[in-house]
């Protein structure tokens, strides 16, 4: 399959390479070991218009397409997939779900914040016991007539301190199991709403994942995302598109291990000549390449299935299945052509391995990717 790309798309996709190699590679170690992201960051990607990339321009953001998004998420995934899970869980999971299914007072009131780099959002579904069986929600919703009052756990949310506001999803009703289930927005000022220590993490660990608790927060009923009783489809809606942002973010991480495999076998001498020179090497990048490419095509292919209005439920968790695998097995094998200096951190590969792992788990795992491919194929 050919993807050619309008001018548009690749001045994005240059746009992103640039503000990946000047903004984020600077420091990327440090704040790596540091496990912060400073938020002056976060609003420079919002002036350039990465935290809204897919929504209109009369709430702030560029109207771009997916496969424009895809793009710059695996240009800024390449040196820092800290911060494009910012941009991931802000534009797909976040932005995407409020300009999709929110009530234009929801919009205006919170578009524009989040497109611009003045606030960030956060999508808590996981929590304690309820992580890839995402239906057995134990936090409560329950409805006081003309509000809510929630309680309960959330777990590994990503930008957990660092957003303002967060999509929260909630049992009101547990007779009606997941019809039972909603998504409210919740503001980080409600009275009640504690936001738990920094979690201390393998890889992505620039980006802040918090757990967060709710103890009697009064909710607004206007700030219930779609009719009673949409929640649980709201977060499947909502995570079969932000899947296609983390399985281009796998890709980013797999061509950024390649890239910068790449140059290091062309430079690094053994045995009298480039190791790009011993076939053990070589057979390795090329390895590497075929997969990347074919990852690139079932991620591209996702985005352009969301763009024309298909079904992309399929496309993105086969996209995002693959492009994992991918990512992991890349990485791993870019730490090994690097040799000892792989194992260091100002090589970048290491962290790229470490990075490379929460893509086999976060927005569902490697295997709830095969239970949504297997029963997608399986009713065909
Ligand atoms: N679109 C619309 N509706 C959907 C849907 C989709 N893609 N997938 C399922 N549904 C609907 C079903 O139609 C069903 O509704 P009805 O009964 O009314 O028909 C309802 O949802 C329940 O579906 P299932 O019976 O298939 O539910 P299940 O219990 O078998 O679970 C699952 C399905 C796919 C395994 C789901 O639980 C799942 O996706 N789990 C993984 C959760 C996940 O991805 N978590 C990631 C956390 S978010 C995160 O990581 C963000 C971050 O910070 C980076």
């Amino acid at each position: 399959m050919e993807f050619s790309l309008s001018e548009e798309q690749l001045m994005i996709q240059q746009a992103a390479r640039d503000f990946a190699q000047n903004e984020l590679l600077p420091g990327v170690v440090e704040r790596d070991d540091a496990q912060n992201f400073p938020w002056e960051l976060v609003q420079k990607m919002g002036e350039l218009g990465f935290l809204g990339m897919m929504v209109g321009e009369q709430y702030g953001g560029s109207g771009l397409d997916t496969l424009s998004y895809v793009l710059a998420m695996e240009e800024l995934s390449k040196v820092d997939a800290s911060a494009s899970v910012m941009v991931s869980v802000n534009n797909s999971l976040v932005c995407w779900g409020l300009e999709t299914y929110g009530t234009e007072a929801q919009k205006e009131k919170y578009l524009t914040r989040l497109t611009s780099g003045e606030a960030i959002g956060a999508f808590c579904l996981s929590e304690p016991e309820a992580g890839s069986d995402a239906t057995s929600q134990k936090t409560t919703a329950k409805d006081m007539g003309d509000h809510y009052v929630v309680n309960g756990t959330k777990n590994w949310i990503t930008n957990g301190s660092s957003a303002e506001i967060y999509l929260v999803i909630a049992q009101t009703d547990v007779e009606k199991g997941h019809r039972g289930i909603n998504a409210l927005i919740l503001e980080r000022d409600m009275e009640g709403f504690v936001i738990g220590p920094k979690e201390n993490k393998l890889g992505i660990r620039g980006s802040d994942t918090h757990s967060l608790m709710f103890n009697d927060v009064v909710v607004p009923k206007e700030n219930r995302i779609g009719e009673d009783g949409f929640g649980f489809k709201f977060a499947m809606k909502t995570l079969a598109g932000g899947r296609i942002g983390i399985a281009a973010q796998a890709l980013g991480i797999a061509a950024g291990a390649y890239e910068l495999s790449k140059k290091y076998a062309k430079e690094r001498k053994a045995f009298g000549t480039e190791i790009a020179n011993h076939q053990a090497i070589a057979f390795k990048l090329a390895d590497m390449h075929t997969k990347i490419q074919a990852a690139r095509n079932l991620v591209y292919q996702a985005a352009c299935d969301k763009d024309s209005g298909e079904d992309y439920s399929l496309s993105g968790a086969m996209a995002k299945l693959y492009a994992s695998e991918v990512a992991m097995e890349t990485a791993v094998e870019a730490v090994q052509i690097h040799g000892g200096n792989g194992f260091v951190k100002d090589y970048h590969v290491e962290r790229l391995m470490r990075d490379a792992k929460i893509t086999q788990i976060y927005e569902g795992t490697s295997e709830i990717q095969k239970i949504v491919i297997s029963r997608s194929i399986l009713k065909e």
